[in-house]
């Protein structure tokens, strides 16, 4: 069981050891050893990550004393390696690495790895998406709380949300994300959920950098944050809202505005898709009226998520909708949303289905 299975990080550098043996979380749990320790418990071992320099003398009889060890079974063993020359891969081989990836690769990738070597796939996947869902959820109830209580929301405990959430859709895919997050009772958390869901899925898809896959699925987890201060009968009414109520509801997207400024948030991106989410491309949006250039790329692919999370969202009172009727709505919104960007979401989705 996953609970039971361990993973051993050889390492000798502490300041990476906490991303990666949190990675590490989501497929089993994690034992952190210096080169120069041996590993003595006798719990069965599932695989190994070394991230060490294999020139040191002290390297090489850890991992051999592990090689040695496990001998009668094929262990995965991730070697990062902090140069990839044919010699140093020749000696990772030696120490028995199965596979060999630069030290800088992202801890999501080392650990998929290492899942995929040991044929845990499936299993982490779940697990994934579990992680992904609880600490995203934390992310979000801390920074709406702050937010609904008036207090300065502290924007850096949003981070931690965003490789799990990633990595979720990543590993799990984005199927397994929604069925998770439908669950969710509370509108608000089950809506931005599901559009950080979608935003991570489309970012993938489109083969975004890195960094921006992490600046995209930020503003799509936070953009509602402005619904923290709609009165709840209003936000929380089942069917639809009268024309004085959806001028409250309106009002959320600059109050999200003035929230992330309040609270030190200074990404032009993120600051304009919160506020101007809910732009279309005619001028028929709010809270700006912006018309086509005047707003952003990344701000038009999130509102695509948006709607398509609000068509397909699960309420107690109404049926799901499916996918390729809400594509079919989005499909239908000319001059609202730009058409090409509408059909790569399309081609998302039906990648991930
Ligand atoms: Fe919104
Ligand atoms: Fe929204």
């Amino acid at each position: 069981m996953p609970d039971e299975r361990t993973f051993v990080l050889v390492t000798d550098r502490p300041d990476r050891s906490a991303a990666i043996s949190a990675a590490l979380q989501v497929i089993g749990a994690c034992d952190v050893v210096g080169p120069d320790e041996t590993w003595q418990h006798r719990r069965g071992l599932a695989g190994v990550i070394s991230d060490v320099t294999l020139s040191r003398p002290e390297t090489d009889h850890c991992l051999r004393a592990l090689q040695h060890r496990f001998r009668d079974r094929d262990l995965p063993v991730v070697c990062l390696l902090r140069k990839t020359t044919r010699e140093t891969l020749r000696h990772a081989k030696t120490l028995g690495a199965t596979v060999c990836m630069p030290a800088y690769a992202p801890p999501e990738t080392i650990v998929a790895a290492l899942a995929n070597q040991a044929g845990i796939f499936a299993e982490s996947a779940e697990r994934a998406v579990g992680l992904g869902v609880v600490r995203a959820g934390e992310a979000l109830t801390g920074l709406l709380a702050e937010a609904r209580a008036g207090q300065q929301v502290r924007m850096g405990a949003v981070e931690a949300g965003l490789g799990p959430i990633l990595t979720a859709v990543q590993e799990g895919g984005l199927a397994r994300w929604l069925d998770t997050v439908w669950t969710h009772d509370d509108a608000t958390y089950q809506h931005c959920l599901l559009v950080a869901g979608l935003a991570a899925q489309f970012a993938l898809h489109l083969g975004f950098r890195h960094e921006d896959q992490f600046r995209f699925v930020r503003a799509a987890l936070i953009h509602d944050v402005g619904k923290a201060r709609i009165p709840l009968e209003i936000l929380n009414k089942p069917g639809r809202l009268a024309p004085d109520e959806f001028a409250v509801m309106r009002t959320h997207a600059a109050l999200g505005h003035e929230i992330l400024l309040a609270g030190g948030e200074i990404d032009p991106m993120t600051l304009s898709a919160v506020r101007h989410h809910h732009e279309m491309l005619d001028g028929s949006g709010y809270p700006d009226g912006l018309v086509g250039g005047a707003i952003g790329d990344m701000v038009r692919l999130l509102t695509i998520c948006d709607i398509y999370a609000a068509l397909t969202e699960r309420r107690p009172y109404k049926d799901p909708m499916p996918m390729a009727e809400a594509l079919r709505i989005l499909a239908g919104m000319h001059g609202k949303l730009e058409a090409r960007l509408v059909q790569s979401f399309g081609e998302a989705m039906a990648a991930a289905a």
